[in-house]
């Protein structure tokens, strides 16, 4: 009688910003042929209705400080999945690369000498701003973007947040709306009060809001701002691009500074 013997893989998928038909194709055909996932808590759970469907589908996600299973226990039953499956797909929000902590995944699966493959994925750093209207770079206005977190491993606040306002690039921030006034606050110092801000929260989900200020004017909508959804911040000129920036609320603001 022939023998079939599992062979573990991991496929570290990413699922992109949100909405279901923003995962790549070749991400989309992992979860197809997978015979186990473990997926993120930023990940809409509509997407493993892809999967065969008889697989083990292990949610591990956490969300805002709150930890469902931390890095460890996730690494040891990614190892655990796939020496008794087969191939595991390890379904991260956005992409893994950004802020996923996929090298810490990768170096713990190749310790265990399981070959691991990364599918890209669509960063909510760049396609949650672009479901808003909101170019990252655009001739004559900015010519880069800075992607970062608000706060650091520790806790503290990032200093890159300091470097990056003393340029002139575009800053995109993640991680940060509990810290919104403070990541202001931090900016003004090194650029004009009236510089447009932008976060959009839930982005490319139904549930998607923006809320469009200045570093002066942000402080007025923090109590309207629901803390508990993940939020992009974004920070330059390019935010003018967005069509509420001409909205009465905002003009008030900037008509006031003069
Ligand atoms: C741990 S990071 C992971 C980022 C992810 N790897 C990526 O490339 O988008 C999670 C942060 O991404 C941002 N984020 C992810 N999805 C989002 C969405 N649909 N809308 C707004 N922000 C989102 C938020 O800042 C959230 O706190």
């Amino acid at each position: 009688m022939e023998q079939s013997y599992i062979i573990p893989k991991v496929s570290l998928v990413g699922a992109g910003p949100g909405s279901i038909d923003l995962i790549t194709i070749r991400g989309l055909r992992a979860i197809q042929q997978a015979d186990a996932i473990l997926y993120d808590a930023l990940v809409d759970k509509k997407i493993l209705d892809e999967a065969k469907a008889n697989i083990p589908k292990i949610y591990v996600g956490k969300r805002c400080g709150k930890h469902y299973k931390d890095q460890d226990q996730i690494n040891r039953l990614l190892v655990e999945t796939a020496f008794s499956y087969g191939h595991v797909v390890r379904l991260k929000g956005g992409d893994p690369f950004v802020f996923g902590r996929a090298t810490e995944e990768i170096q713990h699966m190749e310790s265990f000498g399981i070959p691991v493959t990364v599918v890209p994925g669509v960063t909510s750093a760049i396609s949650v701003p672009a479901s808003q209207g909101i170019p990252l770079t655009q001739r004559d206005v900015s010519s880069s973007f800075w992607v970062m977190t608000a706060t650091k491993k520790d806790g503290s606040f990032s200093e890159d947040l300091t470097h990056a306002a003393k340029s002139s690039a575009t800053l995109v921030i993640l991680m940060g709306v509990r810290k919104i006034s403070e990541i202001a606050n931090t900016i003004r110092r090194y650029r004009g009060g009236l510089t447009p801000i932008a976060l959009i929260q839930n982005g490319t989900l139904p549930s998607e809001v923006s809320f469009v200020s200045t570093l002066n004017g942000i402080h007025e909508l923090t109590d309207t701002i629901d803390s508990s959804k993940p939020g992009v911040i974004v920070v330059g000129d390019v935010v003018a691009q967005h069509p509420s920036f001409f909205d009465d609320t905002v003009q008030r603001v900037l008509t006031s500074q003069f």
